[in-house]
Protein backbone atom coordinates (compact mmCIF):
# COMPACT_ATOMS: atom_id res chain seq x y z
CA UNK A 1 0.00 0.00 0.00
CA UNK A 2 1.27 3.12 -1.00
CA UNK A 3 0.70 4.82 2.64
CA UNK A 4 4.40 3.92 4.05
CA UNK A 5 4.80 5.16 7.48
CA UNK A 6 8.13 6.97 7.48
CA UNK A 7 10.50 7.95 10.26
CA UNK A 8 8.55 10.77 11.94
CA UNK A 9 12.28 12.57 12.50
CA UNK A 10 12.48 13.29 8.42
CA UNK A 11 9.38 15.28 8.60
CA UNK A 12 8.62 18.08 11.02
CA UNK A 13 5.62 19.55 11.87
CA UNK A 14 5.75 22.87 11.13
CA UNK A 15 8.02 22.39 8.06
CA UNK A 16 10.18 25.33 6.13
CA UNK A 17 8.49 26.22 3.15
CA UNK A 18 10.64 26.33 -0.13
CA UNK A 19 10.73 29.09 -3.07
CA UNK A 20 7.64 30.29 -3.16
CA UNK A 21 5.82 32.21 -0.33
CA UNK A 22 2.70 30.63 -1.71
CA UNK A 23 3.97 26.61 -1.88
CA UNK A 24 3.43 24.61 0.89
CA UNK A 25 6.87 22.92 2.13
CA UNK A 26 8.55 20.71 -0.47
CA UNK A 27 8.65 17.61 2.32
CA UNK A 28 4.10 17.70 2.26
CA UNK A 29 4.00 18.00 -1.66
CA UNK A 30 6.02 15.19 -1.32
CA UNK A 31 4.11 12.84 1.45
CA UNK A 32 1.24 13.80 -0.85
CA UNK A 33 2.35 12.30 -4.03
CA UNK A 34 4.35 9.19 -2.36
CA UNK A 35 2.17 8.86 1.08
CA UNK A 36 -0.72 10.85 2.11
CA UNK A 37 -0.89 9.42 5.37
CA UNK A 38 2.17 9.41 7.78
CA UNK A 39 4.09 9.70 10.54
CA UNK A 40 5.49 13.09 11.20
CA UNK A 41 7.74 14.55 14.20
CA UNK A 42 6.47 17.09 16.40
CA UNK A 43 8.20 20.11 18.92
CA UNK A 44 8.17 18.29 21.83
CA UNK A 45 9.46 15.01 20.44
CA UNK A 46 5.84 13.38 20.20
CA UNK A 47 5.30 11.72 16.53
CA UNK A 48 1.24 12.09 14.72
CA UNK A 49 0.03 10.94 11.56
CA UNK A 50 0.15 13.77 8.77
CA UNK A 51 -2.73 13.45 6.28
CA UNK A 52 -1.70 15.44 2.78
CA UNK A 53 -4.39 14.03 0.64
CA UNK A 54 -7.74 15.26 -0.45
CA UNK A 55 -9.60 12.05 0.28
CA UNK A 56 -7.90 11.18 3.12
CA UNK A 57 -8.43 14.35 4.85
CA UNK A 58 -11.82 14.65 3.97
CA UNK A 59 -12.23 10.68 5.22
CA UNK A 60 -10.76 12.05 8.59
CA UNK A 61 -12.24 14.91 9.30
CA UNK A 62 -16.15 13.31 8.51
CA UNK A 63 -15.31 10.67 10.86
CA UNK A 64 -16.74 11.09 14.74
CA UNK A 65 -13.86 8.74 16.12
CA UNK A 66 -10.89 11.62 15.24
CA UNK A 67 -11.87 14.07 18.01
CA UNK A 68 -11.46 17.98 17.92
CA UNK A 69 -11.54 17.72 22.07
CA UNK A 70 -8.26 18.68 23.04
CA UNK A 71 -8.55 17.28 26.73
CA UNK A 72 -8.32 13.98 25.26
CA UNK A 73 -4.68 12.38 25.55
CA UNK A 74 -2.90 12.48 22.80
CA UNK A 75 -4.22 15.48 20.82
CA UNK A 76 -1.11 16.94 18.88
CA UNK A 77 -0.51 20.57 19.92
CA UNK A 78 1.58 22.88 17.61
CA UNK A 79 3.52 24.62 20.65
CA UNK A 80 3.58 24.92 24.54
CA UNK A 81 1.30 27.97 23.77
CA UNK A 82 -1.11 25.51 22.11
CA UNK A 83 -0.99 23.43 25.24
CA UNK A 84 -1.22 26.49 27.76
CA UNK A 85 -4.71 27.64 26.19
CA UNK A 86 -6.37 24.34 26.46
CA UNK A 87 -5.22 23.80 30.22
CA UNK A 88 -6.33 27.21 31.29
CA UNK A 89 -9.56 28.20 28.98
CA UNK A 90 -13.03 27.06 29.29
CA UNK A 91 -13.02 25.11 25.83
CA UNK A 92 -15.86 26.61 23.31
CA UNK A 93 -17.11 24.37 20.23
CA UNK A 94 -14.01 24.39 18.19
CA UNK A 95 -12.89 22.09 20.58
CA UNK A 96 -15.64 20.28 22.20
CA UNK A 97 -17.56 17.27 19.75
CA UNK A 98 -21.12 15.47 20.00
CA UNK A 99 -23.60 17.23 21.85
CA UNK A 100 -21.62 19.87 23.73
CA UNK A 101 -20.31 21.08 20.36
CA UNK A 102 -23.78 20.89 18.58
CA UNK A 103 -25.09 22.92 21.57
CA UNK A 104 -23.20 25.79 21.62
CA UNK A 105 -23.14 25.50 17.46
CA UNK A 106 -26.42 26.12 17.80
CA UNK A 107 -26.48 29.07 19.44
CA UNK A 108 -24.89 30.87 16.62
CA UNK A 109 -25.76 29.59 13.59
CA UNK A 110 -28.71 31.79 13.17
CA UNK A 111 -26.74 34.88 13.36
CA UNK A 112 -23.89 33.48 10.46
CA UNK A 113 -26.47 32.08 7.83
CA UNK A 114 -25.63 33.23 4.30
CA UNK A 115 -29.11 35.31 4.49
CA UNK A 116 -28.44 36.97 7.53
CA UNK A 117 -24.81 38.03 6.03
CA UNK A 118 -26.00 38.97 2.37
CA UNK A 119 -27.82 41.49 4.25
CA UNK A 120 -24.96 42.88 5.77
CA UNK A 121 -23.35 43.60 2.38
CA UNK A 122 -24.28 46.87 1.89
CA UNK A 123 -22.61 48.16 5.62
CA UNK A 124 -19.76 45.78 4.61
CA UNK A 125 -18.90 47.78 1.67
CA UNK A 126 -19.49 51.06 3.39
CA UNK A 127 -16.71 49.75 5.35
CA UNK A 128 -14.44 48.93 2.91
CA UNK A 129 -14.88 52.18 0.72
CA UNK A 130 -14.54 54.73 4.28
CA UNK A 131 -11.25 52.59 5.22
CA UNK A 132 -10.01 52.70 2.04
CA UNK A 133 -10.91 56.42 1.33
CA UNK A 134 -8.75 57.08 4.74
CA UNK A 135 -5.90 54.98 3.29
CA UNK A 136 -5.61 57.02 0.05
CA UNK A 137 -6.04 60.27 2.23
CA UNK A 138 -2.94 58.80 4.24
CA UNK A 139 -1.07 59.05 0.39
CA UNK A 140 0.27 56.53 -1.54
CA UNK A 141 2.60 54.47 -0.23
CA UNK A 142 0.60 52.41 2.64
CA UNK A 143 0.89 49.42 4.81
CA UNK A 144 -2.25 47.33 3.19
CA UNK A 145 -2.04 45.39 6.46
CA UNK A 146 -2.68 48.02 8.82
CA UNK A 147 -4.33 50.72 6.51
CA UNK A 148 -6.92 48.26 5.07
CA UNK A 149 -6.57 44.33 5.40
CA UNK A 150 -6.77 44.41 9.18
CA UNK A 151 -9.66 47.09 10.10
CA UNK A 152 -12.07 46.26 7.73
CA UNK A 153 -12.63 42.45 9.17
CA UNK A 154 -11.87 44.01 12.50
CA UNK A 155 -14.69 46.73 12.02
CA UNK A 156 -16.82 44.19 11.06
CA UNK A 157 -16.61 41.42 13.61
CA UNK A 158 -16.96 44.26 16.25
CA UNK A 159 -20.38 45.17 14.68
CA UNK A 160 -21.70 41.92 14.59
CA UNK A 161 -20.55 40.94 17.86
CA UNK A 162 -21.07 44.61 19.75
CA UNK A 163 -17.47 45.05 20.83
CA UNK A 164 -15.95 48.53 20.95
CA UNK A 165 -13.76 49.11 17.83
CA UNK A 166 -12.24 51.78 19.83
CA UNK A 167 -10.30 48.52 22.12
CA UNK A 168 -8.49 47.60 18.97
CA UNK A 169 -5.20 48.11 19.54
CA UNK A 170 -5.84 45.63 22.86
CA UNK A 171 -7.61 42.89 21.32
CA UNK A 172 -5.54 42.67 18.25
CA UNK A 173 -2.19 42.60 20.06
CA UNK A 174 -3.54 40.02 22.57
CA UNK A 175 -5.09 37.49 19.26
CA UNK A 176 -1.27 37.72 18.05
CA UNK A 177 0.38 36.78 20.77
CA UNK A 178 -2.44 33.75 21.19
CA UNK A 179 -1.65 32.88 17.16
CA UNK A 180 1.70 32.99 17.85
CA UNK A 181 3.94 29.82 17.91
CA UNK A 182 6.91 31.52 18.76
CA UNK A 183 5.96 33.06 21.89
CA UNK A 184 6.63 31.59 25.25
CA UNK A 185 3.64 29.81 27.18
CA UNK A 186 4.01 32.62 29.71
CA UNK A 187 2.87 35.45 27.44
CA UNK A 188 0.06 32.85 25.56
CA UNK A 189 -1.35 32.58 29.07
CA UNK A 190 -1.85 36.33 29.80
CA UNK A 191 -3.05 37.36 26.71
CA UNK A 192 -5.34 34.54 27.19
CA UNK A 193 -6.07 35.98 30.32
CA UNK A 194 -6.32 39.40 29.79
CA UNK A 195 -8.36 38.56 26.95
CA UNK A 196 -11.15 36.82 28.65
CA UNK A 197 -11.21 39.10 31.53
CA UNK A 198 -12.32 41.83 29.06
CA UNK A 199 -14.61 39.09 27.08
CA UNK A 200 -16.24 38.30 30.64
CA UNK A 201 -16.56 42.14 31.42
CA UNK A 202 -18.33 43.04 28.19
CA UNK A 203 -20.57 40.43 28.16
CA UNK A 204 -21.37 40.60 32.13
CA UNK A 205 -22.45 44.13 30.55
CA UNK A 206 -24.75 42.81 28.36
CA UNK A 207 -26.20 40.39 30.61
CA UNK A 208 -27.48 43.46 32.64
CA UNK A 209 -28.31 45.30 29.65
CA UNK A 210 -28.89 43.21 26.63
CA UNK A 211 -28.47 44.40 23.00
CA UNK A 212 -29.48 43.03 19.25
CA UNK A 213 -25.83 42.25 19.05
CA UNK A 214 -24.24 38.91 18.50
CA UNK A 215 -22.93 38.88 22.08
CA UNK A 216 -26.01 40.57 23.79
CA UNK A 217 -28.50 38.07 22.66
CA UNK A 218 -26.11 35.61 23.29
CA UNK A 219 -25.33 36.50 27.07
CA UNK A 220 -28.76 37.09 27.78
CA UNK A 221 -30.04 33.36 27.26
CA UNK A 222 -30.97 31.95 30.29
CA UNK A 223 -28.85 28.47 29.39
CA UNK A 224 -25.86 29.92 28.89
CA UNK A 225 -22.91 30.35 31.38
CA UNK A 226 -21.12 34.17 31.84
CA UNK A 227 -17.87 31.97 31.51
CA UNK A 228 -18.94 30.17 27.95
CA UNK A 229 -20.53 33.49 26.35
CA UNK A 230 -17.15 34.94 26.96
CA UNK A 231 -15.18 32.47 25.63
CA UNK A 232 -17.19 31.73 23.01
CA UNK A 233 -17.11 35.86 22.19
CA UNK A 234 -13.29 35.25 22.72
CA UNK A 235 -13.80 32.83 19.46
CA UNK A 236 -15.41 34.73 17.16
CA UNK A 237 -13.87 38.07 17.62
CA UNK A 238 -10.24 36.35 17.14
CA UNK A 239 -11.64 34.12 14.35
CA UNK A 240 -12.94 36.67 12.92
CA UNK A 241 -10.44 39.37 12.28
CA UNK A 242 -7.17 37.13 12.07
CA UNK A 243 -8.21 34.68 9.33
CA UNK A 244 -10.34 37.02 6.73
CA UNK A 245 -7.26 40.12 7.62
CA UNK A 246 -4.47 37.53 6.49
CA UNK A 247 -6.94 36.61 3.48
CA UNK A 248 -6.99 39.83 2.11
CA UNK A 249 -3.24 40.74 2.20
CA UNK A 250 -2.08 37.42 0.99
CA UNK A 251 -4.33 37.40 -1.37
CA UNK A 252 -3.59 40.84 -2.59
CA UNK A 253 -0.46 40.02 -2.87
CA UNK A 254 -0.66 36.94 -4.69
CA UNK A 255 -2.60 39.23 -7.29
CA UNK A 256 -0.23 41.56 -7.84
CA UNK A 257 2.28 38.62 -8.31
CA UNK A 258 -0.23 37.08 -10.71
CA UNK A 259 -0.82 40.15 -12.64
CA UNK A 260 -2.80 38.44 -15.80
CA UNK A 261 -5.09 36.89 -12.31
CA UNK A 262 -5.77 40.46 -11.14
CA UNK A 263 -6.68 41.57 -14.97
CA UNK A 264 -9.10 39.00 -14.97
CA UNK A 265 -10.51 40.33 -11.47
CA UNK A 266 -10.68 43.94 -12.49
CA UNK A 267 -12.75 42.80 -16.32
CA UNK A 268 -15.33 40.26 -15.60
CA UNK A 269 -18.13 41.38 -13.92
CA UNK A 270 -19.04 38.66 -11.48
CA UNK A 271 -15.69 36.66 -11.25
CA UNK A 272 -15.09 38.04 -7.15
CA UNK A 273 -17.40 35.16 -6.02
CA UNK A 274 -14.60 32.24 -7.75
CA UNK A 275 -11.36 34.14 -7.41
CA UNK A 276 -11.91 34.37 -3.53
CA UNK A 277 -12.88 30.32 -3.61
CA UNK A 278 -9.46 29.68 -5.68
CA UNK A 279 -7.44 32.44 -3.60
CA UNK A 280 -8.79 30.67 -0.37
CA UNK A 281 -8.15 26.93 -1.87
CA UNK A 282 -4.43 28.46 -3.38
CA UNK A 283 -3.74 30.05 -0.33
CA UNK A 284 -5.08 27.85 2.25
CA UNK A 285 -4.14 30.23 5.15
CA UNK A 286 -4.01 27.49 8.32
CA UNK A 287 -1.29 26.33 6.68
CA UNK A 288 0.07 24.58 10.06
CA UNK A 289 -3.47 21.93 9.44
CA UNK A 290 -6.18 21.33 11.09
CA UNK A 291 -5.59 18.83 14.35
CA UNK A 292 -7.51 15.77 15.80
CA UNK A 293 -6.98 13.17 17.97
CA UNK A 294 -8.24 9.53 17.40
CA UNK A 295 -10.71 8.22 20.18
CA UNK A 296 -10.57 4.94 18.75
CA UNK A 297 -8.80 2.26 16.44
CA UNK A 298 -9.75 3.69 12.93
CA UNK A 299 -8.52 2.38 9.64
CA UNK A 300 -7.84 5.16 7.61
CA UNK A 301 -7.21 4.40 3.80
CA UNK A 302 -5.48 1.53 4.58
CA UNK A 303 -3.08 2.53 7.38
CA UNK A 304 -4.28 1.17 10.83
CA UNK A 305 -4.65 4.23 13.36
CA UNK A 306 -4.58 3.64 17.18
CA UNK A 307 -6.85 5.26 19.81
CA UNK A 308 -4.96 8.45 21.26
CA UNK A 309 -2.91 8.95 18.02
CA UNK A 310 -2.81 12.45 17.01
CA UNK A 311 -3.81 13.02 13.58
CA UNK A 312 -2.94 16.75 11.71
CA UNK A 313 -5.25 17.05 8.44
CA UNK A 314 -2.51 19.22 6.67
CA UNK A 315 -5.57 21.29 4.69
CA UNK A 316 -2.98 23.02 2.32
CA UNK A 317 -1.74 20.01 0.25
CA UNK A 318 -5.06 18.42 0.32
CA UNK A 319 -6.48 21.92 -1.72
CA UNK A 320 -3.42 20.73 -4.22
CA UNK A 321 -4.13 17.52 -5.00
CA UNK A 322 -4.11 17.08 -8.36
CA UNK A 323 -6.94 13.92 -8.25
CA UNK A 324 -9.41 16.81 -7.14
CA UNK A 325 -7.46 20.05 -8.83
CA UNK A 326 -5.91 18.86 -11.87
CA UNK A 327 -3.19 21.48 -11.98
CA UNK A 328 -3.73 22.77 -8.99
CA UNK A 329 -0.22 24.59 -8.34
CA UNK A 330 -1.21 27.25 -10.72
CA UNK A 331 -3.72 30.22 -9.16
CA UNK A 332 -6.34 30.33 -11.42
CA UNK A 333 -9.33 32.48 -10.38
CA UNK A 334 -11.27 31.08 -13.16
CA UNK A 335 -11.66 27.41 -11.87
CA UNK A 336 -14.07 25.45 -9.87
CA UNK A 337 -12.25 25.56 -6.53
CA UNK A 338 -15.70 25.27 -4.57
CA UNK A 339 -14.39 21.17 -3.14
CA UNK A 340 -11.36 23.08 -1.25
CA UNK A 341 -10.85 22.82 2.44
CA UNK A 342 -9.82 26.28 3.73
CA UNK A 343 -12.37 26.07 6.30
CA UNK A 344 -12.05 22.99 7.21
CA UNK A 345 -14.70 20.11 6.58
CA UNK A 346 -17.84 18.18 8.63
CA UNK A 347 -19.46 19.36 11.46
CA UNK A 348 -16.50 21.65 12.19
CA UNK A 349 -16.70 23.14 9.07
CA UNK A 350 -16.00 27.17 9.92
CA UNK A 351 -18.90 29.16 11.02
CA UNK A 352 -17.76 32.23 9.76
CA UNK A 353 -17.51 31.35 6.19
CA UNK A 354 -20.52 32.86 4.88
CA UNK A 355 -19.11 36.13 6.35
CA UNK A 356 -15.34 35.40 5.24
CA UNK A 357 -16.00 35.41 1.86
CA UNK A 358 -19.13 38.24 2.06
CA UNK A 359 -15.37 40.43 3.13
CA UNK A 360 -13.46 39.09 1.02
CA UNK A 361 -15.43 39.12 -2.35
CA UNK A 362 -16.12 43.11 -1.72
CA UNK A 363 -12.49 43.79 -0.43
CA UNK A 364 -10.73 42.58 -3.46
CA UNK A 365 -13.47 43.39 -5.75
CA UNK A 366 -13.38 47.40 -4.26
CA UNK A 367 -9.13 47.56 -3.91
CA UNK A 368 -8.53 46.60 -7.46
CA UNK A 369 -11.54 48.19 -8.63
CA UNK A 370 -10.56 51.45 -6.93
CA UNK A 371 -7.01 50.96 -7.42
CA UNK A 372 -5.89 50.17 -10.94
CA UNK A 373 -2.10 51.62 -10.55
CA UNK A 374 -2.16 49.13 -6.85
CA UNK A 375 1.91 47.95 -6.98
CA UNK A 376 4.02 46.56 -4.46
CA UNK A 377 6.23 49.28 -2.44
CA UNK A 378 9.10 47.43 -1.76
CA UNK A 379 11.03 44.83 -3.17
CA UNK A 380 9.14 41.22 -3.25
CA UNK A 381 12.02 39.47 -2.30
CA UNK A 382 11.79 42.00 1.55
CA UNK A 383 8.24 40.66 2.18
CA UNK A 384 8.46 38.86 5.33
CA UNK A 385 5.85 35.97 5.86
CA UNK A 386 4.01 34.72 8.94
CA UNK A 387 6.08 31.44 8.98
CA UNK A 388 5.42 31.16 13.09
CA UNK A 389 1.97 31.70 13.33
CA UNK A 390 -1.35 29.58 13.03
CA UNK A 391 -3.05 31.72 10.43
CA UNK A 392 -0.54 32.61 7.62
CA UNK A 393 0.22 35.78 5.77
CA UNK A 394 2.38 38.61 5.54
CA UNK A 395 3.50 41.17 8.74
CA UNK A 396 3.04 44.38 6.36
CA UNK A 397 2.32 44.80 2.78
CA UNK A 398 3.50 48.09 1.49
CA UNK A 399 1.74 49.31 -1.63
CA UNK A 400 1.73 52.50 -4.02
CA UNK A 401 -0.57 53.21 -6.40
C1 LIG B 1 -13.70 26.95 12.19
C2 LIG B 1 -10.85 28.66 8.64
C3 LIG B 1 -13.04 33.01 8.97
C4 LIG B 1 -15.26 31.51 12.99
C5 LIG B 1 -12.78 27.03 11.16
C6 LIG B 1 -12.01 25.91 10.66
C7 LIG B 1 -11.20 26.40 9.69
C8 LIG B 1 -11.46 27.81 9.55
C9 LIG B 1 -10.18 25.60 8.88
C10 LIG B 1 -12.12 24.44 11.13
C11 LIG B 1 -11.32 24.14 12.37
C12 LIG B 1 -11.42 22.68 12.81
O1 LIG B 1 -12.11 21.87 12.18
O2 LIG B 1 -10.77 22.33 13.82
C13 LIG B 1 -11.22 29.99 8.42
C14 LIG B 1 -10.69 30.80 7.34
C15 LIG B 1 -11.32 32.03 7.43
C16 LIG B 1 -12.23 31.97 8.56
C17 LIG B 1 -9.65 30.37 6.32
C18 LIG B 1 -11.19 33.28 6.58
C19 LIG B 1 -10.68 33.38 5.45
C20 LIG B 1 -13.83 33.00 10.08
C21 LIG B 1 -14.63 34.11 10.54
C22 LIG B 1 -15.23 33.69 11.68
C23 LIG B 1 -14.84 32.31 11.93
C24 LIG B 1 -14.75 35.45 9.84
C25 LIG B 1 -16.17 34.48 12.53
C26 LIG B 1 -16.98 34.80 12.95
C27 LIG B 1 -15.03 30.15 13.11
C28 LIG B 1 -15.58 29.33 14.18
C29 LIG B 1 -15.13 28.01 13.95
C30 LIG B 1 -14.31 28.05 12.74
C31 LIG B 1 -16.47 29.81 15.30
C32 LIG B 1 -15.44 26.76 14.79
C33 LIG B 1 -16.57 25.99 14.15
C34 LIG B 1 -16.86 24.67 14.86
O3 LIG B 1 -15.97 24.11 15.51
O4 LIG B 1 -18.00 24.19 14.76
N1 LIG B 1 -12.44 28.16 10.46
N2 LIG B 1 -12.13 30.72 9.13
N3 LIG B 1 -13.98 31.93 10.94
N4 LIG B 1 -14.29 29.36 12.27
FE1 LIG B 1 -13.29 30.02 10.65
Amino acid sequence: HRATPTDPADLAVPASRGGCPFDPPPAYEQALHTAPVTRAGLWDGSSLWLVTGHAQVRAVLADQRFSADARHPGFPFLSPGRRELVTRATPTFLRLDGAEHARQRRMLTGDFIVKRIEAMRPEIQRIVDDTLDRMIAGGSPADLVSAFALPVPSLVICHLLGVPYEDHTFFQSRSTALLDLAAPAEDVGVAQRELTDYLRELTGRKRRHPDESVLGRLAARPDITLEEAAAMGLLLLVAGHETTANMTALGTLALLRNPEQAARLRAEPGIAKGAVEELLRWLSIVHLGVPRVAVEDVDLDGTPIRAGEGVLCMVSTANRDPEVFPGGDRLDIGRDARRHFAFGFGVHQCLGQPLARAELQIALETLFRRLPELRLAVPYESIRYRTDMIVYGVHELPVAW
